[in-house]
Order: C-alpha cells, then sequence, then structure tokens
C-alpha cells in the first residue's frame, strides 16, 4: 500500500535528516550514467548521496577512476566501504559521511547524482561556482530546471542528462592576427547558451555562432579576408582566450570588459 505522508514527512518519521530517500540506481542505468560522462582513469568522480556505493565502485572497477561517494546515513557509508573493499577498489574509492551540501567537491571532474529536481535546484548555483568548467555533471531522473543538459538519453521509465560546466565567458573579448587585423567580440551568456556581436578593425562583422563546450568556445566568424565562414576554437584560461584550431592558432585574445 502507498503511504499517504509525503517523502519528508516520511523521512521525518524515519528520524533520519534525509534530503532524499535510498533508492538504488539501477546497474544497466548506472553503466550509462558512466559512460554518457566518458568517465576514465584521468577522472576524479563524486557522487552526491551515493547510497550503498554502486555509481562510486563502478566508476573504479570498470573505467579505472578515483571516487569519493558522499553519503550522510552512516549505516550506507560502512556497507558502501565494505563494498569497495569486496570488489577490491577500496584504494581508488572513498565515502564521506557528511550533509552533500556542506561537502566541498571542488575537486571533482565528475558528478553524479540521483537526488531530487529541488535537491538539483538547491545545489546548481554551486555546482555552476565551484567546479570547475568542463566538468561533467549527469543526473539520473531530475534536470536541472532552466540549465538545460548538453546531452538527453531517455529510457523505457527513465532519464538521463548531462551538462558540461560552462566556462564564464562573458564580456568583450580582442585579440590581433598576425598580418594585425583586429577583431573585437561582445558575449552575453545564460549557462552554456551565447550571444554575441563581432567587429573586425572596428567594423561591424558577421558572428554566424557562438559555442561553449565546458572550457572550449567555438567562435563561427565572415572574415572578409577568407572565403566562408571560419571557426576559430578557443580554450578559456580566466581573461584569456588561447586559440587551439587551425584558424589563428596560437593567437590569444584577452578580456576587456566584463
Ligand atoms: C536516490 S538515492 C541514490 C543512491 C545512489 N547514488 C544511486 O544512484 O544508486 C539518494 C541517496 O542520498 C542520500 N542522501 C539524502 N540526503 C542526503 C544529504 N543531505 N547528504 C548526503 N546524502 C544524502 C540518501 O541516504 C540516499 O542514499
Amino acid at each position: 500500500m502507498f503511504s499517504e505522508l509525503s517523502i519528508d514527512d516520511q523521512l521525518d518519521e524515519l528520524g533520519m535528516n534525509l534530503d532524499v530517500p535510498f533508492v538504488p540506481t539501477h546497474e544497466n542505468i548506472v553503466k550509462a550514467m558512466l559512460e554518457m560522462a566518458d568517465v576514465d582513469a584521468d577522472d576524479v568522480l563524486y557522487d552526491l548521496g551515493s547510497g550503498d556505493g554502486r555509481i562510486p565502485v563502478a566508476a573504479a572497477l570498470d573505467h579505472g577512476a578515483r571516487a569519493v561517494g558522499v553519503e550522510i546515513d552512516a549505516g550506507r557509508v560502512a556497507l558502501a566501504q565494505a563494498y569497495a573493499t569486496q570488489m577490491g577498489v577500496e584504494q581508488r574509492v572513498c565515502f564521506i559521511q557528511d550533509d552533500l551540501f556542506e561537502v566541498d567537491f571542488a575537486p571533482a571532474s565528475v558528478v553524479t547524482m540521483y537526488l531530487l529536481h529541488t535537491v538539483n535546484l538547491e545545489l546548481r548555483p554551486r555546482l555552476l561556482s565551484e567546479l570547475r568548467p568542463g566538468t561533467r555533471i549527469v543526473s539520473h531522473a531530475f534536470d536541472m530546471g532552466d540549465w538545460k543538459p548538453d546531452r538527453k538519453r531517455s529510457f523505457r521509465s527513465d532519464a538521463l542528462f548531462l551538462w558540461i560546466v560552462p566556462a564564464p565567458v562573458a564580456g568583450h573579448w580582442h585579440w590581433q592576427s598576425a598580418d594585425g587585423t583586429r577583431y573585437r567580440v561582445e558575449l552575453e551568456q545564460r549557462y552554456q547558451q551565447l550571444k554575441g556581436e563581432l567587429w573586425i578593425n572596428d567594423q561591424p562583422a558577421e558572428l554566424h555562432n557562438a559555442l561553449l563546450w565546458g572550457d572550449l568556445l567555438e567562435l563561427v566568424i565572415h572574415d572578409e579576408q577568407s572565403y566562408g565562414p571560419e571557426s576559430i576554437v578557443m580554450h578559456w584560461r580566466g581573461d584569456e582566450l588561447v586559440v587551439v584550431g587551425e584558424y589563428l592558432k596560437g593567437v590569444v585574445a584577452r578580456r576587456v570588459g566584463g
């Protein structure tokens, strides 16, 4: 029989300070989450609300990653630790018994979550400001409101969402090519969505597209000197953008205003 109590009331009755009840992710969905985030041996994965530890253990076992589970329930932390030892990955996996709202997750290169929509929204400002640009976030079942995912995968009764933490690239940027051509671009940003305007030698020019993928920015511009649109791929480094693609390679753009 279904309980008529809300999730919050059920959790209060259990006497636990849980923001989300324990419902494990099915093994096939765990596999899909780790594939979606493209987890490998260089990654440090944080599972926020790690339950029985299945996501951190699978990240270490199947992808060679280091992984941290954050879980408020001491009993589940003990079980998760025992599971990691049983699977032989205790050197690469650890569990922190703490509130996910209090823990420093900035070292993560991948964050996984199976929480609730409201919890995702509460976490969103910290995910955006504390994680490094380029960090992948995968959420099982719940989205992030108006921060649209970079990718979504649907299963029969389930959905997975992937976000790449976007670099803060809003502002005015300028750079000069080897032949002395001066470029200036003004970018407006909402999460990973960009709008912008371009000037070449102080004349308005066509900015066909501005795309952001973590710390990589692609500007598709129409330069009078080229036959068609050119793609400039730049790597964000704070107040500098370093061109890494072939076109204008090595040029550095600098931010001149917010
Ligand atoms: C839906 S389960 C997901 C478990 C695991 N990540 C998975 O996908 O199989 C959510 C987990 O979050 C834990 N949790 C709830 N509130 C928490 C909080 N404030 N801090 C840390 N963990 C919390 C619960 O105890 C539960 O184990």
